[in-house]
């Protein structure tokens, strides 16, 4: 099922306009979904409470939308927000969610025809499970840009190269074959043709990736394909200096954290699930090891970026993040 969001605006509250604007939304939402009425389950419409001569539910009902659920609803007064603007969501059996933003509702949602999401922050403080939702939320890419330097370290592991230095690794990244594919909506790194998302979970990957993320060899090659994928779509980023250097200019911009130790108590019990047989002090070490060297290295190192909004999850759960998080995007278009 899709969540496929538009919304409209109306110059004077009249229930002919309602009318038109709602009959013209939902037959744009339609086409270029390609949704018949049979696949759509119900639709969800708000309004500004400017306007209150007719339901845009009705007027749905009116246009020929007579089997789905519809249900309007007022939105509170708020300083700023678009006048006599008219929402719907569409929740549909649909392979795509097309949202659609008319009339006034386009200029507002200019800057978000493509957007970038940048979350930041260091080893388990929760970034990629956060992004994963955000991303399934707002239908666009997730892209963890902690697998690409850990398929870097994978490939120095597996080339038996012990010491990680600009020489011993320029040569590597040379003839390195990275790609990211996506298939059901799942993030696979595909390294010389082999897929290794699993691969690159183990522990000494990650003590290597945070070694080898250190080099600028590493890091211009890796960010040169983020910054590739961003331009091509909308997604969440989740990484270390997404928002201070990958992509400076992106529109909304996190920075995620939590203390060492509920750090290393979420990486323990993660660990744990997947079959690993792992220690919690000695994982607990390897976090504060790992965060030392991800935010001392001299280029790009782990930093908040001066207009990231801090958001410290050690006392709140996934979903209370996600929901700051898109509460705060909310807000800012
Ligand atoms: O997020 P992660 O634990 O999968 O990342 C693995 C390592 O990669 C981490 O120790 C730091 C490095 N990294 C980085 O330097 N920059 C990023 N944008 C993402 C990860």
């Amino acid at each position: 099922m899709k969540a496929i969001r538009g919304a409209t605006t109306i110059e004077t509250d009249t229930a002919d306009e309602i009318r038109n604007a709602i009959q013209e939304l939902l037959s744009a939402i339609v086409k270029k979904n390609h949704l018949t009425e049979d696949n759509i389950i119900c639709i969800l419409f708000s309004n500004t409470s400017d306007i209150r001569s007719f339901y845009p539910a009705k007027a749905a009902r009116e246009a020929g939308f007579s089997r789905c659920a519809l249900y309007s609803s007022l939105e509170p007064e708020m300083d700023g927000a678009l006048k006599k603007c008219l929402r719907v969501l569409v929740l549909a059996e649909s392979e795509c969610a097309e949202h659609v933003y008319l009339r006034r509702a386009a200029n507002l949602r200019k800057d978000l025809k493509r957007f970038a999401i940048a979350l930041d922050g260091p080893s388990g403080s929760g970034k990629s499970t956060v992004a994963r939702l955000l991303a399934k939320s707002y239908n666009i890419l997730y892209l963890d840009t902690g697998a690409m330097y850990r398929a870097c370290a994978l490939k120095a592991i597996r080339e038996n190269i012990k010491n990680y230095t600009e020489d011993s690794i320029a040569p590597l990244m040379e003839k390195l074959d990275l790609q990211i594919k996506y298939a059901d909506g799942t993030q696979h790194t595909i390294l010389d043709g082999d897929d290794v998302s699993d691969a690159i979970r183990r522990p000494e990957v990650s003590m290597a990736a945070s070694s080898i993320s250190a080099l600028r060899c590493v890091r211009e090659k890796m960010v040169e394909m983020q910054r590739r994928i961003a331009q091509e779509q909308s997604c969440v980023l989740d990484g270390r200096d997404i928002g201070s250097y990958v992509l400076p200019n992106a529109a909304f911009k996190f920075f995620i954290t939590a203390t060492s130790e509920v750090r290393a108590k979420r990486r323990y019990l993660e660990l744990k699930s997947k079959g690993f047989d792992v220690d919690f002090d000695s994982l607990l070490a390897e976090i504060e090891l790992r965060d030392k060297n991800d935010s001392t290295r001299a280029f790009s190192p782990l930093k908040m970026a001066e207009d990231a909004i801090l958001i410290d999850t050690s006392e709140k759960t996934i979903e209370e993040v996600v929901r700051v998080i898109e509460k705060k995007i909310q807000e800012k278009v």
